[in-house]
């Protein structure tokens, strides 16, 4: 798949919830082989950006399923980890704030507030339970995924917040977007 298979806000299956998957489906391999590609594809054109992940609702297939990519400082290693019906057990370590974006979001990044420390459980593709305990970027990542099979993005988090939001410049810098101009009234983010 393409980029241009990668649905954007206003588009409303973002804001839906996604379907358990049984285990050890094997209907999955496609699923997984085009989000990947469709990851892959998105980064190309974006040279200060990663494809650090994806869930299946942004290639508007509404199963739980999320790809994280093992290496988010490395643009060439092309590897990711597969979740499927991932949860979010137990979330510590106090709040954190820290820059986020997405691909099915165009234009704005955010200053969202996620849990310092999760665990998750899910299974992998062949339908192997997986634990996994993390923290940092990688923790963000997952609580942001996961969130996408609630219809739940970033933006959600901060919609009051005057000052949590961003664009990205030529040169790779985030500069505050003004909120009463380009946030409160926009109805691509908000229905
Ligand atoms: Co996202």
């Amino acid at each position: 798949m393409k980029k241009e298979h990668i649905i954007t806000l206003p588009n409303p299956h973002l804001r839906q919830k996604s379907s358990k998957v049984s285990r050890g489906d094997s209907s999955l391999h496609q699923l997984i082989n085009n989000m990947i590609s469709a990851t892959l594809d998105w980064e190309k054109s974006r040279p200060h950006e990663i494809g650090a992940a994806l869930a299946a609702v942004q290639i508007d297939d509404l199963r739980r399923v999320i790809i994280v990519r093992s290496d988010f400082d490395n643009k060439d290693s092309k590897d990711f980890t597969v979740l499927i019906n991932p949860k979010i057990i137990k979330g510590e370590g106090g709040i954190m704030y820290d820059h986020e974006g997405c691909l099915s979001v165009q234009g704005v990044y955010g200053l969202v507030p996620r849990y310092a420390k999760v665990r998750v459980k899910a299974f992998d593709e062949a339908g192997g339970e997986v634990r996994i305990k993390a923290e940092g970027f990688l923790a963000r990542v997952l609580q942001h995924e996961i969130d996408h099979l609630s219809g739940t993005l970033f933006v959600d988090y901060i919609k009051n917040q005057t000052d949590a939001f961003f664009h990205l410049n030529e040169t790779g810098e985030l500069i505050g977007l003004d909120y009463d101009e380009h946030i409160a009234q926009n109805s691509i983010l908000w229905d």
